[in-house]
């Protein structure tokens, strides 16, 4: 350590003489400072996204739009594209797609301003320079993957050709205060594929996730620094494009029939209540170890919720598979769904019902207990919107429309037996 001060310190530098180079930094007031979310915003037609994005796209705001292969990026911004041309210049750049594929998207999506245009290039340095002509209010970047920068011999989408072909679009964007989107492709586990670096470079990080089959599909901000991150939108695609849902709940649970193993679990995307309807399903196991699978929700939270199940409430799961599943694609990330994972598997283990005039949340404890669940209240308004009668949710909410629930085994006997 001593020793390698000293060979640091060799050469006599500034820092052994004590003194120091650089000079005084310019400072401002703080107090006289325009903040910088003070811009303009380009407002897309999604009224959600607008509100995820806390107002729109600033301008001069670098935006990563990270979602797997397929679920809609290039569609999503195709229409974003299509919108705020109408009003401002639009440029969008593809690495992966030819002028005349994108047209046909276009074509089909309705994007046919004048000042919508289009290129198709792989060269970081000549997006860069593009930007830096300022000639554009909004840049779109698909992919950061397909890029590379000359000075720079590793393959495109390797960390040094993301990081760096970012770096010069981001300095390029903020020169001329052009708002830039970059796509970002993420592998199957929902990671940032090599550009994980990116996620601090840029202003926004959108995620877009969701079914790629089908389902709804859901965008939110994972950083936000000019707004929130609890906001979300919710989308389905169409034929024509994709679409806001605006009434996700009534959305989810129309194709609802009230047979065993279905609870409706009043949950949280973001900051929005949703009612979201859980299935599960029972069936004996052949041999070997019981199969459980788990669609939209924790794996290793059903395991745990299973054991629970087992201990606190006598029911007999070890000879069966369970499968459970959210219904219409969602991912659930609430601990307040255990109370309804709970009762879906012991009324399809039962084969009785739960009556059509509850929905249900609350935490699930080691001890069979119910704890309290955040958001309640917010929970609760969702639920009577749609026409639910009551709730079964924790104690602790004091609201008439919820029936306390302390422990679980008194739970199920008295709703699913
Ligand atoms: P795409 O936006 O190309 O996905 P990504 O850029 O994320 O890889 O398209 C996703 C899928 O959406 C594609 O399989 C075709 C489908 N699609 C529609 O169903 N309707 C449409 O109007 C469009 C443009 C695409
Ligand atoms: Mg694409």
């Amino acid at each position: 350590m001593e020793q390698a001060l000293e060979t640091a310190g060799a050469g006599k530098s500034a820092v052994s003489k004590g003194q120091v180079s650089g000079k005084k930094l310019d400072f401002v007031k703080l107090k006289t400072v325009v903040p910088s979310d003070a811009k303009a915003r380009l407002l897309t037609e999604f009224s959600d996204l607008n509100t995820v994005l806390g107002g729109g796209i600033l301008m001069g705001s670098v935006m990563l739009l990270a979602g797997q292969p397929g679920i809609g990026k290039s569609t999503l911004l195709m229409q974003i594209c299509a919108e705020i041309s109408k009003g401002h210049d639009v440029l969008y750049v593809s690495g992966e797609e030819s002028a005349g594929q994108v047209k046909l998207r276009a074509e089909r999506l309705g994007a046919d301003s004048e000042r919508l245009n289009f290129a198709a290039s792989t060269s970081g340095n000549d997006i860069a320079k593009t930007i830096e002509t300022g000639e554009f209010d909004l840049v779109i970047v698909d992919s950061i993957q397909t890029l590379a920068m000359d000075e720079i011999s590793s393959a495109p989408g390797t960390v040094s050709q993301v990081t760096n072909c970012g770096n010069l679009i981001i300095r390029a964007a903020k020169a001329t205060d052009t708002a830039v989107v970059i796509v970002g492709h993420v592998t199957k586990d929902g990671t940032l594929a090599g550009p994980k670096v990116l996620e601090h470079l840029v202003d926004v990080v959108l995620n877009f996730e969701g079914d790629r089959y089908g389902g709804f599909k859901t965008v939110r901000a994972v950083k936000n620094r000019f707004g929130s991150t609890n906001e979300v939108a919710i989308f389905e695609m169409a034929e024509s494009g994709l679409k806001e849902v605006q009434n996700p709940s009534a959305a989810l649970l129309a194709e609802r029939t009230n047979t065993d193993g279905s609870v409706i679990l009043a949950t949280l995307e973001g900051n929005r209540p949703i009612l979201v309807e859980i299935q599960a399903l029972a069936t004996p196991t052949n041999f070997g170890y019981p199969k459980r699978t788990a669609s939209g929700f924790d794996l290793n939270r059903l395991n745990l919720l299973i054991a629970v199940l087992e201990r606190r409430t006598k029911l007999k799961l070890s000879d069966k598979d369970i499968f459970v599943n959210v219904v219409g694609g969602m991912k659930l990330n609430d601990s307040a769904a255990d109370l309804a994972i709970c009762m879906a598997i012991a009324s399809a283990v039962a084969g009785r019902k739960l009556g059509e005039e509850y929905v249900v949340f609350g935490e699930v404890g080691l001890g069979g207990e119910i704890r309290s669940a955040f958001r309640a209240d917010q929970r609760i308004a969702e639920a009577r919107k749609l026409g639910f009668l009551h709730a079964i949710g924790p104690s602790t909410v004091h609201d008439k429309f919820v029936i306390p629930a302390k422990d679980l085994r008194e739970t199920l006997i008295r709703y699913v037996k």
